[in-house]
């Protein structure tokens, strides 16, 4: 086969690099994203910690957590919350429905992790339209978390 002359090897080269960096960049995150609003990942992993912590002292739900993998929960969580909210992140944690069929999850219980969920967004300066946005996509998961 004829090779290439160098010329023409540059040109193609070149004219394949924007292809080659769209291809590796994600997706934009749009500027008002919840994403952003929620103060991206940096935000997320501290809202996501302080929920955590605020989960480990509701006597009413607390008795879950006893034995869960926490480090993984907070990442997961990290993660869930970004994708819904529009940054670039992909949830690779297990199935909601799955996941919480292993615990007896009343009514009751879904609605103090949304209180200690609000507690933390209210602690983390987030706005009121963030936190209804937000409660807006986590809430719909109801169906699949309680069980009891
Ligand atoms: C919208 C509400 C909820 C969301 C978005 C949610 C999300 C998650 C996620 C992402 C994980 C980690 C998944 C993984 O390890 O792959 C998880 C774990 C867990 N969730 Fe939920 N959850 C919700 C409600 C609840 C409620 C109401 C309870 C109990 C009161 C609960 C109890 C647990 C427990 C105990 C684990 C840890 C399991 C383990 O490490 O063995 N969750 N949840």
């Amino acid at each position: 086969m004829k090779r290439l002359k160098p010329v023409l090897l540059n040109v193609l080269m070149v004219s394949a690099l924007p292809f080659l960096l769209t291809a590796c960049q994600s997706t934009p995150v749009k500027e008002d994203a919840l994403y952003v609003q929620l103060g991206q990942n940096e935000g997320i992993k501290k809202l996501v910690e302080d929920f955590i912590n605020e989960l480990l002292i509701d006597k009413r739900i607390q008795h879950h957590f006893e034995e869960a993998e926490l480090d993984r929960f907070h990442d997961k969580l990290v993660e869930q919350i970004c994708e819904l909210a529009g940054g670039p992140c992909k949830y690779s944690g297990k199935a909601m429905k799955k996941l919480h069929s292993d615990f007896e999850i009343n009514e009751a219980q879904f609605n103090a992790l949304v209180e200690a969920l609000m507690l933390s967004m209210d602690n983390n300066k987030i706005s009121v339209g963030a936190q209804n946005q937000l409660l807006a996509l986590l809430v719909p998961m109801r169906k699949d978390i309680v069980n009891d």
